[in-house]
């Protein structure tokens, strides 16, 4: 199995770094415009395969030569969030980001983690014409790794924004805050993300079926068409399939209201 890694930055390094731990990966490819970072980590990875005695062929630039033939694509590429800044002011910039990497895949399922992460996976699925269960979203589960970590228990659905939703709503604006902690204190998150985008490869790469909270694109599912928002899905060699968790009362309610911000994001597109 081939995973591509387009944006070596801060979270796409520790991120291949982390599939290396947990996937039976074979190639790990990372591209970045800055060629030389990507050449650089790709070196480093291939030392950190090496103690690890794991035979992993690892190559990084600024070609996607090295791309070709993959399974699984993770596109980490574009802005990263400042202190004090919304996922949502970077849509802008990092779709036009994407729109100019999917032409260049050569690859079967492609997993979005740039931000606004619902929105990007959204431009990846229009932009690539692929079906819908080869382009899913990486936030619900690093959403529910924070939301565990304060005592909630269940799934973090809906945007990967601040008007996710949760099964103990009065934990919501914690959650908030722990995430931008993270961002004030270190200036960008790093090993969160990078575990839950490992967890997501190793579901492809191993065909494992675990259902986990992704972004998904909807095709009538939860009533909704038009947009790609955080839902349970089964993850498997194929792609996300969505499952249909019954939402209730309050719960239903900040399902649609969330998905309503991320179609306004969408609408709101350059
Ligand atoms: P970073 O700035 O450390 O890395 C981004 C990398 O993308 C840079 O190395 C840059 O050279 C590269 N890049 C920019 N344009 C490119 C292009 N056209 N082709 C290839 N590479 C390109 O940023 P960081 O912290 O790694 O974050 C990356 C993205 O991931 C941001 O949008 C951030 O908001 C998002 N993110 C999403 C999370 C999620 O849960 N979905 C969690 C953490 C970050």
């Amino acid at each position: 199995m081939k995973v591509s890694i387009i944006g070596a930055g801060r979270v796409g390094s520790a991120a291949a770094f982390s599939i290396m731990h947990l996937a039976s990966v074979n190639e790990i490819s990372l591209v970045d415009i800055m060629g030389d970072l990507a050449k650089g980590e790709a070196l480093d990875l291939e030392h950190a395969a090496n103690a690890l005695d794991r035979d992993i062929v690892i190559m990084g630039g600024d070609g996607y030569g090295i791309a070709q033939e993959s399974d699984l694509s993770i596109i980490i590429a574009g802005k990263p969030r400042a202190p004090g800044m919304t996922r949502d002011q970077l849509a802008g910039d990092n779709a036009r980001i994407i729109k100019s990497i999917i032409p260049k895949l050569d690859t079967d399922k492609i997993l979005v983690v740039t931000n606004p992460m619902d929105v990007m996976t959204w431009v990846a699925f229009k932009e690539s014409g692929k079906p819908r269960e080869k382009v899913f979203g990486m936030g619900g589960v690093l959403d529910t790794a924070r939301y565990h970590s304060l005592g909630g228990e269940g799934l973090v659905l809906g945007e990967h924004g601040d008007s996710k939703v949760m099964p103990d709503a009065s934990l919501a604006q914690k959650l908030i805050d722990i995430n931008n902690d993270v961002i004030t204190l270190k200036k960008g998150t790093c090993y969160g993300p990078a575990a839950s985008i490992g967890i997501m490869a190793q579901a492809v790469i191993e065909d494992t079926h675990s259902v986990l909270p992704c972004s998904c694109i909807l095709d009538g599912e939860y009533g909704l068409e038009g947009l790609a928002i955080g839902v349970p899905a089964e993850v498997s060699s194929n792609g996300v399939k969505v499952v249909e968790y019954p939402l209730q009362g309050e719960q239903e309610r900040d399902f649609r209201m969330s998905a309503d911000v991320i179609r306004k994001m969408i609408r709101a597109l350059p």
